[in-house]
């Protein structure tokens, strides 16, 4: 059994990987992504892995990398589908509801007028992402017309191509509070709290995270919203809506952990590692 892992650092979340497999005495080869080659002619190179583990920062190298070893068969956590589905908003959303899992009401525009338009149609306020990004970055709650002028203009003008598409989302008036559920392998093994006085409560900026019991509400909305983007290991961002329901915000596909291992008291590297492990031997 060879596992190769694919990534751009070696962050906390990748050591405690590296430990879980070494744990399993399960070879492990690190491949940088500043230095993998793909030529698109020769898989033979890559016959030797039994699956890719994919930790890249950066989605589009996640993306291309997957798409080339999935055309070769080569098994991977993720798949190059479900990255493709998670790593945009849009496309997420899109799945959520097509799959009937609760999730904020959301509208799609490709013009600042139609924007403004979609805006209004929701009420204010209102929540601006970008289609594509994490970290909370860019993410903008919208609370009068001035300010979506102002946004949509700065957007406009001064946005890159990513962000003449206009996601726009209702404003969920959740508790001080988000929620993230982890989903191995068609099971939701924990969840934190993201508790924050900011109402963006990413623990990349700032949120602070808190055991979260999952209850079977969670649980089933968090299996819910992994199979609807196609499984694997995912992290689901829940809202608490005032009235009392839960609706799954977005899915995470290469998520980030460190925080959650010692609040949850769960050994999340080693489910994921098992899981890997289970892919490689076709068990799933
Ligand atoms: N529609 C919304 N209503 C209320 N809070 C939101 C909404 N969308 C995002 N947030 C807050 O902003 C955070 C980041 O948004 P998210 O959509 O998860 O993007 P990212 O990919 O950057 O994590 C969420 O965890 C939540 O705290
Ligand atoms: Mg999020």
């Amino acid at each position: 059994m060879l596992v190769g892992i694919l990534l751009s650092r070696i962050r906390a979340e990748e050591k405690y990987l590296l430990e879980a497999f070494q744990k399993r005495n399960v070879a492990v080869e690190m491949l940088d992504d500043r230095q993998v080659i793909f030529d698109m002619h020769n898989p033979d190179p890559w016959r030797r892995y039994d699956v890719i583990l994919e930790r890249c920062i950066n989605h589009s190298r996640a993306l291309h990398a997957l798409e080339m070893l999935n055309s070769w068969g080569i098994p991977t956590v993720n798949t190059a589908a479900v990255a493709a589905c998670c790593g945009s908003k849009f496309s997420t959303t899109r799945a959520l509801i097509e799959h009937n899992v609760p999730c904020p009401r959301t509208f799609l525009a490709f013009t600042p007028e139609s924007a403004l338009q979609a805006i209004e149609t929701l009420g204010y306020p209102v929540v601006l992402k970008p289609a594509v990004g994490s970290w909370g970055r860019l993410i903008s709650r919208v609370n009068d017309r001035d300010a979506a002028e102002t946004i949509l203009e700065h957007k406009t003008v001064l946005g890159s191509y990513h962000h003449s598409i206009f996601y726009i989302q209702e404003y969920v008036d959740k508790p001080q509070r988000d929620i993230r559920t982890f989903v191995v392998g068609g099971e939701t093994i924990c969840g934190i709290y993201r508790t924050s006085e900011h109402w963006i409560t990413n623990t990349a900026r700032g949120g602070h995270a808190t055991n979260c019991p999952i209850t079977p509400e969670l649980d089933a909305l968090s299996l819910a919203a992994a199979e609807a983007v196609g499984g694997g290991v995912v992290a689901i961002d829940v809202f608490e809506t005032p009235e009392g329901q839960l609706v799954a915000n977005e899915v995470n596909y290469t998520m980030e952990f460190r925080n959650s291992i010692d609040t949850t008291g769960v050994d999340i590297p080693g489910h994921v590692v098992d899981y890997v492990l289970q892919v490689a031997r076709g068990a799933q």
